[in-house]
């Protein structure tokens, strides 16, 4: 299946520069809210990543400023923005960005089924939630299936491609072939909680929280060593400001639930999530930020 079209449903941290990704490769996209200047923020943040890699291109020589300029209105373009579902009567493919919250997911995924041609497929952009659970709230479960990116998605070239229960072989490949025709490699898993990448990543960061709030530790600290150690590009604290500390937390719970005590749920983080505090888009989390 070719996708001359395609959707995302939440603009926030990931939706916004997902809908730039699939504009840059030449697709059009409708990217979906529930507030206007929820979408606002997505348009403008797909435009921002677009002028970043455009004025590389100039930097580097190898396009001019006015290519960079029409390129810029060209892709940016491919991008309309809605509160309803405007314009997702003819789409092939629609990323699904919201909360990581099985409610929300599945609400979405039945008003996707109404509002969707037959032949869509519907994917999710979750970090750890059950594809075959969300497809339970459709009448296709044969073509939902896992989708996820990762932050930020303009950069990172990965993605998992995940298996539900009753995800088609179709699908998988239809999904594939996106997957490396907007210029992301896929891996292809099964939906075991966290899947391939989250998994590991909160197996190590969960042990880094655990001794930072058991000893007493300074974050900045933990951020400042681990990062001059060379192996990751900033600290763990500061990776979770960026990423959101709520979609953080709920992983790291949804972790704990299914595999037990060896991924640990920091009291600290739950505190800042409770008070609003949900790292960068909010302007707060571990640090503070302008
Ligand atoms: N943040 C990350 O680093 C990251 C990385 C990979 C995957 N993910 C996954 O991507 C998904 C989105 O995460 P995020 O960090 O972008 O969350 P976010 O909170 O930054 O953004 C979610 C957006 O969805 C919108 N929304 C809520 N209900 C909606 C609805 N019914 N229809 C349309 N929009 C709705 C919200 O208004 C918000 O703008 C989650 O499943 C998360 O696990 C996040």
């Amino acid at each position: 299946m070719y996708v001359f079209k395609a959707a995302v449903v939440g603009a926030g941290t990931m939706g916004g520069e997902i809908a730039q990704v699939i504009a840059s490769s030449g697709v059009p996209v409708v990217l979906k809210d529930v507030k206007q200047e929820f979408v606002e923020t997505g348009l403008k943040k797909a435009r921002e990543v677009t002028q970043g890699q455009l004025s590389g291109l100039v930097g580097k020589e190898k396009i001019t400023q006015e290519q960079a300029d029409s390129q810029l209105e060209e892709i940016t373009g491919r991008i309309s923005g809605t509160t309803e579902y405007e314009g997702f009567g003819d789409v092939d493919f629609v990323v699904e960005a919201v909360p990581e919250r099985m409610e929300i997911k599945q609400a979405v995924f039945g008003e996707l089924d109404e509002v969707t041609p037959g032949h869509a497929i519907l994917a999710s952009n979750t970090s750890s939630l059950s594809i075959s659970e969300m497809a339970d709230a459709t009448g296709r479960p044969d073509k939902v299936v896992g989708f996820h990116f990762f932050y930020p998605a303009s950069v990172m070239r990965l993605i998992e491609v995940i298996e539900g229960e009753e995800t088609s072989e179709e699908t998988l490949q239809a999904t594939t072939n996106f997957a490396q025709a907007i210029r992301k490699t896929a891996v292809r898993c099964g939906e075991g909680p966290g899947f391939v990448v989250n998994r590991i990543l909160n197996s190590s960061v969960s042990e880094v929280w655990r001794v930072t709030e058991e000893e007493g530790l300074d974050i900045k600290e933990v951020d400042k060593v681990i990062q001059e150690s060379g192996t990751v590009p900033m600290g763990p604290f500061f990776l979770t400001d960026l990423l959101g500390l709520d979609t953080v937390l709920h992983v790291a719970e949804h972790l704990q639930e299914s595999y037990g005590d060896r991924f640990y749920v920091s009291p600290k983080m739950k505190e800042l999530v409770d008070a609003g505090n949900l790292g960068q888009k909010t302007g707060k989390g571990f640090y503070e930020h302008g």
